[in-house]
């Protein structure tokens, strides 16, 4: 298991980066590649352990995929009903959004398929996606064989149904449009709050007609998709970190630029925080590719104050609050975050590992504060950290949030369990200690 080594920043982080291709957008170029006709040409993938997953399984599934550069990807595309059925358990690691897309895609194919993951993934709910396929017509049963949960998929003919989802997941959202792909009649969710729309989008530039009205989207059966370019942009998820870094560090002269970051309205909730908490961030070079709009961040260090960040803006931030909590711990006054119960079925029990590990690197000497809420986090930001060894539960936006914190802070931290940051962001580190010389990597 490695560890990363972190000490307090001694040199402006400045200058300008790169993140890697956005998670969610690379899923779904692979999916929708895979299942349209023709050939997709994929730019700025994002090569991580999740998108992987993604990759593996659709090679099982019969889909031709290869990588011709860093991040250039060619998807020769098998059409709607030319998967093939798989020889063995797909195996989806720790990717909540290959397994349950590929849920989705998999219950309407005239073949049966078993997926599973890693202890963590097996752990996350599974019976929000699965009930609403089942009322489509759907044969899917959870099983347990050991420590295993596996998802095994009989694969039969559906129906289109319109659903009302009881969270707003997009994950949730995009596995009943896949099966609505291959289902009779239309199929129409209806969600309670907007969350991220990168589905919708891209089966637009992929040539489907969807109609889209307000919180309903309803797409109609029988629709082939044609295999088209697809610019991924850097994953604002990803940015974040080098945002609260740059935006926080006691230099204060210079900026911190991240190119080519998408910036979505159903995920900038971040941005928006970020300037409400006093955040000085510009937005330069936009453009919009392949319907995802997208920027440089031109980043200023800048003195925050806390906030509220609850109800429609948690699904557009989901991701982000880990380092949102931290960047509101260093913000003068108090934070509060509600209505993020979803957190306690990511990755890990987000909620209950940052009160308890983010409470740890508080300074002694300041009077921060952190409590843990049912549903959020109500924080007494004091502006400064205390290096000290802490854990990321296995969770990569957890892992990462400690080693921002780590540079902002005084003294030594010591983030144990990162290998879990290869699941987003494999370049995270070497990114880090370029721009800033602080982070090591021990151990194995
Ligand atoms: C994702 C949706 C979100 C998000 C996850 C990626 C997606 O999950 O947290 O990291 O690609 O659709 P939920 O759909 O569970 O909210």
């Amino acid at each position: 298991m490695k560890s990363l080594i972190i000490s307090p920043l001694r040199k402006p982080m400045a200058g300008v980066v790169t993140v890697p291709g956005d998670k969610s957008i690379s899923h779904r170029a692979l999916i929708f590649g895979a299942i349209a006709e023709g050939i997709t040409q994929i730019t700025g993938l994002l090569e991580a352990d999740d998108v992987m997953k993604t990759v593996e399984i659709l090679k099982e599934l019969g889909v031709t995929i290869t990588r011709q550069r860093p991040g250039q990807w060619r998807v020769k595309g098998v059409g709607l009903r030319g998967l093939r059925a798989p020889k063995k358990i797909l195996y989806c690691g720790n990717s909540g959004t290959t397994l349950r897309l590929m849920t989705g895609l998999l219950s309407g194919q005239p073949f049966q398929s078993v997926l599973t993951g890693d202890a963590s993934l097996n752990a996350r709910p599974m019976g929000r996606v699965i009930e609403p396929l089942q009322r489509m017509g759907a044969r899917i049963v959870e099983e347990k064989k050991n420590d295993l949960r596996l998802i095994r998929i009989k694969g039969s003919p559906l129906k289109g149904i319109s659903y009302t989802l009881p969270v707003a997941s997009a994950q949730l959202k995009s596995a009943i449009l896949l099966a609505g792909l291959c289902a009779t009649g239309p199929t129409t969710v209806i969600e309670p709050t907007p969350s991220r729309d990168h589905t919708e989008r891209m089966l637009s530039a992929f040539g489907l007609s969807l109609k889209k009205e307000g919180k309903k989207t309803t797409l109609v059966a029988g629709q082939k998709l044609k295999g088209i370019r697809v610019l991924v942009p850097g994953d604002l998820s990803s940015a974040a970190f080098f945002v609260v870094a740059s935006l926080l560090q006691s230099f204060k002269t210079k900026s911190l630029t991240i190119r080519g970051v998408g910036i979505n309205p159903t995920r900038t909730g971040f941005l928006d925080v970020i300037k409400i908490m006093g955040g000085r961030i510009q937005l330069e070079k936009q453009k919009i590719v392949a319907g995802e709009p997208m920027a440089d961040l031109k980043v200023f260090p800048s003195v925050l104050k806390g906030t509220a960040i609850r109800g429609a803006l948690i699904p557009r931030l989901i991701d982000e609050i880990p380092i949102l909590a931290l960047a509101a711990l260093m913000a003068k006054g108090e934070t509060i975050i509600q209505d993020a119960a979803e957190l306690r079925v990511k990755e890990t029990d987000r909620i209950k590992a940052m009160a308890t590990e983010f409470s740890r690197v508080i300074h002694p000497k300041a009077g921060g504060a952190l409590k843990e809420l049912v549903d959020g986090l109500k924080i007494r930001g004091e502006r400064r950290f205390k290096g000290r060894p802490v854990k990321s539960y296995g969770d990569h936006r957890i892992a990462m949030s400690l080693t921002i914190a780590g540079l902002l802070g005084e003294g030594i931290m010591r983030v144990q369990d990162t290998d879990c940051i290869g699941t987003s962001f494999p370049t995270f580190v070497p990114l880090l200690r370029r721009l800033t010389g602080s982070v090591r990597e021990i151990g194995d």
